[in-house]
Parts: structure tokens; sequence; C-alpha cells
């Protein structure tokens, strides 16, 4: 086993940059942050621009050709334009496609990690999102191909459960469908952002009747002004473990303005829906190494 295979897969989740509104100094943190994690696949789920102007997605896609890392990029909301009409209904996504490629929904694949992407934005819509019929069935089908070794990752816009009473609005349509029919087809995580509120949810202790585990994964936002009081700027960086591994961890590193940088702020064990290897033991009750979703505060890489 060589090194780089020994350390596993990182994938780092960037929510909601809105570029219009990105803050230089986050920016110039964040490329510093990607330089040094180096991770295999930078994920952009969603709101990628303030308001789908040509100039902010030129802006975005400065920034994300400078990473030096492969990018899955899903459109949000604001990635279409609001108040020109006549492209918001005959072309929606002609500058995001201009930007990042034809492709509304795309893939990522290797040995290690199976990353799905969902266009949940709908044209018609103001902002609320929407998964179809036709669009779960097709990302059910591609999970039940992967392979046993693949850490399986849905990306979504809108989140699939929320922790407010405030933001049930927010909810993606056809969600509760799209958890079921995802969870039974291998899902392991679902990324989302939109509410720029950074948590993770055991779905399967949320949601009756599911039948493997499977975890929601929110991102905040990674660059925008438009923090919430409560949540500063942050990224979520998923460690997918060796072949193998019956578990991954989520880390949230948080803008901190004193040290100028990104710093990780907490840690999430997950424990993974996996048949126990030959020969080994079942992982215990409660999770490995503490419980589930166990959030460890003041974890510093
Ligand atoms: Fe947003
Ligand atoms: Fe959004």
């Amino acid at each position: 086993m060589n090194g780089e295979h020994a350390r596993g897969r990182l994938v780092l989740q960037l929510s909601d940059p809105h570029f219009g509104t990105e803050q230089p100094a986050v920016v110039e943190a964040l490329q510093r942050l990607v330089a040094k994690l180096v991770p295999d696949l930078v994920v952009l789920s969603g709101d990628i621009t303030q308001r789908a102007t040509a100039a902010q997605f030129e802006a975005a896609s400065r920034f994300t050709s400078g990473l030096n890392a492969p990018v899955l990029v899903v459109p949000g909301n604001h990635d279409i334009p609001l108040l020109n009409l006549g492209l918001r209904m005959l072309a929606p996504y002609a500058r995001h496609r201009r930007a990042f490629g034809a492709e509304l929904e795309p893939s990522y694949e290797t040995p290690e990690l199976l990353v799905l992407g969902v266009n949940t934005t709908r044209a018609w819509r103001h902002k609320d999102g929407e998964v179809s019929a036709a669009q779960v069935e097709r990302v059910a089908q591609r999970l039940r191909g992967a392979a046993s070794g693949q850490l399986r990752i849905v990306v979504t816009h809108q989140p699939v459960a929320v922790t407010l009473e405030r933001d049930q609005a927010n909810l993606l349509h056809g969600a509760g469908a799209a958890v079921r029919s995802w969870s039974e087809a291998g899902a392991d995580l679902i990324l989302g952002g939109h509410i720029h509120l950074p948590y993770v949810l055991a779905l399967h202790e949320l949601t009756p009747g599911l039948a493997r585990r499977i975890w929601a994964v929110q991102a905040g936002t990674a660059l925008s002004s438009r923090v919430r009081h409560e949540a500063p700027n942050s990224v979520n960086l998923i460690r997918c473990e060796p072949q193998g591994q019956a578990r991954c961890t989520v880390e949230r590193w948080d803008w901190v303005a004193a040290a100028r940088s990104f710093m990780a702020v907490s840690r999430h064990e997950l424990r993974l829906e996996r048949p126990p290897a030959h020969g080994s033991q079942p992982l215990p009750i409660g999770g490995y190494p503490g419980t589930p979703g166990q959030v460890v505060q003041g974890w510093f890489r």
C-alpha cells in the first residue's frame, strides 16, 4: 500500500460562495487552505454567484481554475438570472455552462469515491429546489452500480434535512422520496448548502424505515459576506478512509478573522453502512471510535 492510498482521499466541500459578495481576505485564506490540504476533489454545492452575472461567473471561474484540484460544480438558485426574465426562461444556465461546462449534473469516480451531482434548481421557482422522480432514479441507478470500496456522495443545493423550524421552507421538494431511494441504493452522504448553516445529521435516525445509515452534510457559505449571524464562513473537509474502512470523517473549517485563516473547529466521525470485512469484528454499537455524529470541539489538525 503506497502512502497516498493509506492517507485515504480528501473531498473539500465549498458552498454558496456567492461571487459578487465574496470577501477578498477570505478568498485568499481559502486559496491557501486548498494549497495546504491538496484535496482530491473540490465540490461546489451551488450559489456560486450572487446574481448570475457574466462578471460574477468569470470571477468564480478564475477562482476554481486556480485551485489546482478537480472541481465538481452544481448550480444553486442564485446561479439563474433573477431579474432578466428572458434569460431566466430561455437560457437559465447559459452563463453557468460558459463558466463550468455544459454538464449540470457532473459526476466524479475513482476506486475510492463516487460523487454524483444533482441539479435541484428550477427556473420557474424563485429559490425553492426540487428533485424529480427521474433524477432520483438516475442517481439511484449509479449508486446501485457502486464498487464496495467507494464512499458514495450525492450533491444537491437545497438541504434534504434541516435543524431549525424557520428552515423548513428551504427543504428540497422531493427530499423524502430521494433520501429513501438513495439510502436503499447505497448512498453514504448527501451534501447540500443554500441556508448558510453547517451541520451533520443522521438521516437514518430522523427518518423512520430507512434501512441503511445515511448522513446529511450541510456547508455554510465559503466566501460570502451573507453569513448567518450564528455561523461564520466555513467549508467542510471529508476524509474518506482507505478502502474497506466503514467510516469517514467530516471536519468543519471556519474562517477565523483574528487569524486571517480557516481553522478546523469540529469533527464528526461518521459510521458507514458496510458489511464487516472477512475475519474482522463488526464495529461496536455506538460507532468508531466514539459516538457516530459526535462533534469533537476544539479539534485541530
Ligand atoms: Fe446561498
Ligand atoms: Fe441557494
